[in-house]
């Protein structure tokens, strides 16, 4: 089984592709993390804030734009964004709501893959993002080249893809998934009798494995928000609160996974909270989630999971620095001068779109209990 190993490294500022000689005056199109927490945008003031929101309110209406957010954004930009009509949910929801939403600009705050992804699905569509070079580690660690010469390496493999790729990596899988959708597509191929290659994420892509037995190789790439939870920690967590839940979102390690009473994507976390009979929850998640979690449900109390020992660093420290990006005064610059649109190469969009469309098909049969058997047979290399 060949596992590539890109070598990310996270602190440099230049594309992170091996052999690329790291120059903090590089221009390349990407932002790495310390990049990325200098240019976190700084907290507005109540009048600022005030003011700011009332601006995106009438540009929003101006410019028939709707807001799609992530729960890891700030605050302002999930409660703005729920306001004004638009959107706070998961990346596979964003994508579904973009792509079907009658508005003319949508305004994705996130990062880049889910700008992307709304591009792909919905070209007619202006996408604008308050920070075009908010990106992912897991984008960033799995470059199109490499990719491909693994896929070449695997010909015999049907290749599933997560989310969090740009599309260049997208227009070569055969299916998209994101954390909440993965486990039924990949049962469904593996029913099938196909073999799974799976990229980038390799937590994820080990929890696939674990949970349906699939025949996978898998990529080596990480989301540095979740590789930080610790488990050691969390146990010692876990002592002091005997009664509490555990959520875990699946890109965090195998042995972080093991200590959960619910794993799941963001929007599968926000169902488990409000399902799960407990009145305090640990969440090894990015903490830009528990605005929502505490929103939702006032009675209960909500703990971030440790991402370190004692006297230990962290990179991220449980918030992603991309998603941190985003920021009210951003968003009102680009609806008001349409700055930070989104481009995607229509050809290139038209390839990634096949996969992004199986997996929404999929997810839309599976939601209305209709077999899936049919979506998924004869996709793929089996
Ligand atoms: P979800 O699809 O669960 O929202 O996850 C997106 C993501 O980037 C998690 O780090
Ligand atoms: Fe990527 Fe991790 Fe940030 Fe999600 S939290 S966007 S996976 S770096």
């Amino acid at each position: 089984m060949v596992s590539p190993v890109i070598a990310v490294d996270y602190e440099q500022p230049t594309l992170p592709y091996p052999g690329d000689a790291p120059s903090i005056d590089s221009d390349a199109p990407v932002c790495h993390t310390r990049h990325a927490w200098a240019r976190v945008p700084p907290e507005p003031t109540a009048a600022e804030r005030a003011a700011l929101k009332d601006r995106i309110r009438r540009l929003l209406a101006e410019r028939n734009a709707v807001m799609v957010s992530h729960y890891y954004v700030h605050p302002d930009l999930q409660d703005l964004a729920e306001e004004t009509g638009g959107i706070v949910s998961d990346s596979l929801e964003m994508a579904r709501f973009g792509r079907d939403h009658p508005a003319r600009t949508l305004v994705v705050s996130g990062v880049r893959f889910m700008g992307e992804t709304a591009k792909i699905l919905s070209p007619d569509k202006r996408v604008l993002m308050p920070d075009l070079d908010a990106t992912c580690s897991l984008d960033l660690g799995c470059p199109e080249a490499e990719f491909s010469a693994f896929c070449d390496q695997h010909p015999d493999r049907t290749v599933v893809v997560y989310a969090n790729t740009s599309a260049a990596v997208k227009a070569r899988a055969d299916w998209l998934v994101t954390s909440s959708c993965a486990l039924d597509v990949v049962r469904a191929l593996t029913a099938q009798g196909q073999k799974i290659l799976w990229a980038p994420d390799r937590h994820l892509g080990d929890y696939i494995r674990r949970e349906t037995g699939a025949d996978m190789v898998s990529w080596q790439g990480a989301c540095i928000v979740h590789d930080e939870f610790k488990a050691i920690e969390l146990e010692l967590l876990m002592k002091q609160h005997p009664d509490a839940k555990v959520l875990v979102h699946p890109e965090a390690p195998a042995d972080v996974i093991a200590l959960a009473d619910a794993v799941g994507s963001t929007s599968a976390i926000l169902a488990a909270a409000q399902r799960l009979e407990a009145s305090t929850f640990i969440v090894a998640t990015d903490n830009g989630m528990l605005h929502k979690l505490r929103t939702l449900n006032p009675g209960k109390t909500f703990i971030e999971a440790p991402t370190a020992g004692n006297s230990a660093t962290c990179k991220s420290c449980a918030h992603c620095p991309w998603m941190a990006m985003n920021g009210l005064a951003d968003l009102a610059r680009v609806l008001e001068t349409g700055a930070g649109e989104i481009q995607v190469d229509p050809a290139l969009g038209l390839r990634a779109r096949v996969p992004i469309d199986r997996m929404l098909a999929f997810t839309a049969a599976l939601k209305n209990g209709q077999p899936v058997g049919s979506i998924v047979s004869g996709i793929g290399a089996a």
